[in-house]
Parts: structure tokens; sequence; C-alpha cells
């Protein structure tokens, strides 16, 4: 078990596109994956990305809570080398935080309905859809292999704060939950 240091914005591990992973069923990426476990338990945040932890590999963990999105949420999933496809042009704008970026939210445009597809710790490649909190989720989570932090896909920088701030002055109508 081993709790990793998580790389903050300014680093530049976290700009740069993560390396695509050879063979996905290999010790080395089994041991990457606990210690991402590990620090994503200890962190607490609902997903992470193998460059957060200074690795630049394609690799992310996440799963979705119950009552989000699908309503049944999802396991927590360990995705090889992801690759997402948009379902159409919709997109929703809603918050999200990251543990990268600690403190802030901030509303960010992302696709509505997407199908994402990876390889997982077998070999085996799957496929998923995915709509709402999930599908934001999963398309930020896969933008931290390609270099990109959630402020850098904001179109309205009037929505980006200190979460204990936002949180006194969001609308009651507006769900605050940031995607983490
Ligand atoms: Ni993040």
């Amino acid at each position: 078990m081993a709790i990793l240091k998580i790389a903050r914005m300014g680093h530049p591990v976290l700009l740069q596109p993560a390396k695509p992973v050879e063979d996905p069923t290999s010790p080395e990426i089994a041991q990457l994956v606990d210690d991402m476990l590990d620090t994503l338990e200890d962190a607490g945040g609902i997903g992470l990305a193998a460059p957060q932890v200074h690795v630049s590999k394609r690799v992310v963990i996440f799963f979705i809570p119950k009552g989000r999105s699908d309503g049944e949420g999802q396991p927590l999933t360990v995705m090889v080398n992801p690759e997402i496809e948009p379902l159409g042009d919709e997109k929703d704008l809603d918050w999200e935080a990251c543990l990268s970026v600690p403190d802030l939210m901030g509303k960010v445009p992302r696709y509505t309905n997407i199908k994402y597809s990876w390889t997982n710790l077998e070999g085996e490649r799957q496929e998923r859809t995915a709509s709402g909190f999930h599908a934001r989720a999963v398309q930020h989570e896969c933008d931290h292999l390609d270099g990109f932090l959630y402020p850098m896909r904001m179109t309205d920088m009037t929505q980006l704060g200190f979460a204990e701030e936002m949180g006194r002055y969001v609308r009651e109508d507006d769900d605050a939950e940031p995607v983490e």
C-alpha cells in the first residue's frame, strides 16, 4: 500500500500528453493502480488519473456514487488507454473540482452523452455509454491524459472560485455538488 503525492496545477506533468500503456496486464501497471486506489481513498475524490500522481501514463480510476447521474452509479472502474467518442453535439454546463486544483470549483461545459472504451487489467477491451454526471466525470479524468485541467475547458471564468465561497453564494436551485 502506498499513498502517492498528488501533483497540483503548475506541475508540468499535468500539462503533458500521457503515454499509451503497452501492456495493461503488466505487474508494473497493477502496482500503479493499487497505489492510485490507495491515494484516491485517502484524498477522497471520485476519480484519479496517473499524471496526477506524477506518472505520465494513460491510466484512470473512477467510480460514480449512487444517486448521481444514472441513479445506480458505477462501480470502481480501472481504465487503461481509454478513448471517448461524443454522441451528438449537446453539452451541459456544471460544476467540477479536481484534486490537482485544491479548494476551487468551476462550471465546465462537457458533452452530455458519450461512448467510451478502455482496456482493463486483464487486457480486455470494454465499452460503455454515459450521460450527465457519469459522462462528465469520464471526460474530466480522461482530459488529464491529454494535459488538460478543467479550468482550461471553462468558457466563463467568473464561474471559477473557492468552493467555500461559491457554496455560500450559488443559487439554491443550482446543485453545487462538483465532480472531482
Ligand atoms: Ni481532476
